[in-house]
């Protein structure tokens, strides 16, 4: 059976799936076959990740949510349970982070907002679709880390901070889930080429990964039987951009 085929009638959520590395799993998974339910705050980004993927709308649910709200999380994992009745795979990769701040002068409402979207709402969201997925008797989660969690330039303290705090959370709950006969891990790359990172000099945009690469890595987990899969993949660009060259 080819992937599409093996695929058929399975279902992801992708946070963040408007642009960057979202909207790149997204459209693999729409490849393999998946249908799609994609979250994010702007619906015309949204809009073109469906457009792109070529699926009709009964087979690329959008849902607006701003998963910095408490209710977030439920409203989203109930919009997919009721338009398809199953979810196999669930991709937390929403992520935020303002400019680099130093820790003095960031805004505790940034603070705040980190911790939401960064680390409460992948947790609430896990706790969701792993619920789901027990009944099921299967699936997939992959939480979206990042390198900053060990190596964060300063101005990064609390960013760095959330993303330590979801590689501990998956760590520690990845036997809990396989004992339910499920996968979870977590990716962790370095600079990835999309919007989130500003335009700076000291940054080669080319030496990055591309949101490809982390797709590929997404999809290496999503189709990895359940005792090899990895409880965490780490993703290095080709060089450290932040070396002054
Ligand atoms: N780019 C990198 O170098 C890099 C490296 C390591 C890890 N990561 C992680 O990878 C993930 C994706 O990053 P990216 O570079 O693809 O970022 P991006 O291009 O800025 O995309 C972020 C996505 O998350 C959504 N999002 C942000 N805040 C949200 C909120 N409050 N509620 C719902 N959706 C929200 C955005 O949509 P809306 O704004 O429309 O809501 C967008 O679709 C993040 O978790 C990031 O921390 C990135």
């Amino acid at each position: 059976m080819s992937a599409p085929e093996a695929s058929q009638g399975r279902v992801a959520v992708i946070t963040g799936a408007g642009r960057g590395i979202g909207r790149a799993v997204a459209l693999v998974l729409a490849r393999a076959g998946y249908s799609l339910c994609l979250a994010a705050r702007s619906r015309d980004e949204l809009e073109e990740t469906r457009s792109q993927s070529g699926l009709s709308h009964e087979r690329a649910l959008i849902v607006l949510v701003d998963l910095a709200t408490e209710d977030a999380p439920d409203l989203l994992i109930g919009a997919a349970l009721d338009c398809y009745g199953r979810i196999d795979v669930l991709i937390n990769n929403a992520g935020w982070a303002p400019p680099r701040t130093p820790l003095l002068k960031m805004r505790p409402v940034d603070v705040d907002r980190m911790i939401a979207v960064n680390l409460r709402a992948p947790i609430a969201l896990t706790r969701l679709a792993a619920a789901a997925m027990t009944a099921q008797g299967a699936g997939t989660i992959v939480n979206v880390a990042s390198t900053a969690a060990s190596k964060a330039p300063s101005g990064e303290a609390v960013y760095a901070a959330t993303k330590a705090a979801l590689i501990a959370f998956t760590r520690a709950a990845f036997h809990e889930m396989r004992l339910s006969g499920l996968k979870l891990s977590v990716i962790v790359p370095g600079l990835v080429d999309t919007a989130l990172i500003p335009n700076n000099k000291r940054l080669a945009r080319a030496a990055m990964l591309s949101t490809a690469d982390v797709a590929h890595a997404v999809m290496q987990i999503v189709n990895s039987p359940a005792g090899a899969c990895p409880v965490e993949v780490m993703l290095e660009p080709q060089l450290d951009p932040e070396r002054p060259r």
